[in-house]
């Protein structure tokens, strides 16, 4: 058989999960496992890029969750799960990298000037920020990856990452391959106020939520405008609560809840209470792996070193490869 293809992707430790990281990006990541060679990997030094001024909750926010992946079902048996900073090599490659990429290059990544005016950070002029999007390419042609999957965000950081190993091959003969973003069908996972959900916007679901926490989050949740009274029609499109039946209730409760709700025939709570027992059951597996993870002492951390070992066996193999390429074996 031939050897499998490698699948390979990272997320900053953001410590718990909610449910715009599970149907955003982990359920692809689980259902990977089958066909590919997968790496996940805590971006911990990416996390210092913009919070290098607050590291104490990075150990933290890196073993909740890498517990929240298990919990989800990456498996260390089929996947390579590890920290980026234990991986020297990681650093070691992006050096040798920024010894032929532009600072205009790097200038011209969105998400450099993007994030700088968005958050008004003046703080984030430093080469760690500025290189960042290198760091990225050396995680994704350190495992010669064949495959990213990533949100569209991250697409220009792929592109800068195809360029740099077409510019590596050209400069010293072939080593890397070109990988590609892979960017799935994702549902859109809208927070109880109807934009994006995220922690930092107070809006999120988290994987740990008990079914009380569900219900007090999701009763009070925003509903299309239009609906002010019980007998105003709706337009479903644009309820955050209809994007949430998509993704939790079969064709035939969403046919249920359009109908109702263009015709008034149902009201708002009903609707929901229609969706909060789904997400219930959807978690309920979830929480149970997480107890499973959380009673067995060092479990996490022994997978995390597993991982580790496993990632720094392949990355040692490449830096080989990169150092033979580039006359670089001195003794
Ligand atoms: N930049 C990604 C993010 O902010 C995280 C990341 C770092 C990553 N290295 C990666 C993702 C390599 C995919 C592949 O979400
Ligand atoms: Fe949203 Fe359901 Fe109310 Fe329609 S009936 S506005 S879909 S909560």
């Amino acid at each position: 058989m031939a050897e499998k293809k490698r699948v390979l992707s990272g997320n900053r430790p953001s410590g718990k999960l909610h449910l715009g990281h599970l149907y955003g990006a982990l359920s692809n990541w689980v259902k990977l496992q089958e066909e590919y060679r997968c790496f996940y990997f805590v971006a911990d030094w990416h996390a210092l890029t913009t919070e290098y001024n607050d590291t104490k909750k990075i150990r933290e926010s890196t073993l909740d969750m890498v517990a929240d992946w298990l919990a989800v079902g990456l498996d260390p048996e089929r996947s390579v799960i590890f920290v980026q900073s234990s991986i020297k090599e990681h650093a070691e490659l992006e050096l040798l990298f920024s010894m032929f990429t532009r600072i205009a290059r790097l200038e011209r990544v969105p998400s450099y000037k993007e994030i700088q005016q968005e958050t008004g950070r003046q703080d984030l002029d430093t080469v760690g920020f500025l290189s960042y999007p290198l760091l990225q390419a050396a995680d994704i042609l350190m495992y010669r990856a064949h495959y990213v999957p990533v949100g569209i965000d991250q697409m220009p950081h792929i592109e800068l990452t195809r360029e740099t190993a077409r510019k590596f091959n050209e400069l010293f003969g072939e080593v890397f391959n070109e990988p590609e973003g892979l960017l799935t069908e994702v549902p859109k996972v809208p927070g109880t106020d109807g934009r994006k959900m995220s922690k930092s916007y107070g809006n999120a679901i988290f994987l740990s939520d008990s079914p009380e926490e569900v219900e007090r989050k999701v009763l009070p949740m925003k509903t299309d405008v239009r609906r002010q009274r019980r007998s105003d029609p709706g337009v479903p499109e644009d309820c955050p609560v209809f994007d949430l039946h998509r993704i939790f209730n079969p064709a035939e409760v969403i046919k249920w809840v359009h109908d109702g709700c263009t015709t008034a025939g149902i009201g708002c709570i009903e609707c929901k209470q229609k969706l909060i027992p789904k997400i219930n059951e959807a978690l309920a597996p979830i929480q149970n792996r997480r107890a499973k993870v959380d009673s067995k002492p060092n479990y996490v951390r022994d997978v995390l070193i597993g991982g580790n070992d496993a990632a720094r066996k392949f990355a040692r193999e490449t830096m080989e490869m990169v150092k033979s390429a580039m006359n670089f074996q001195v003794l």
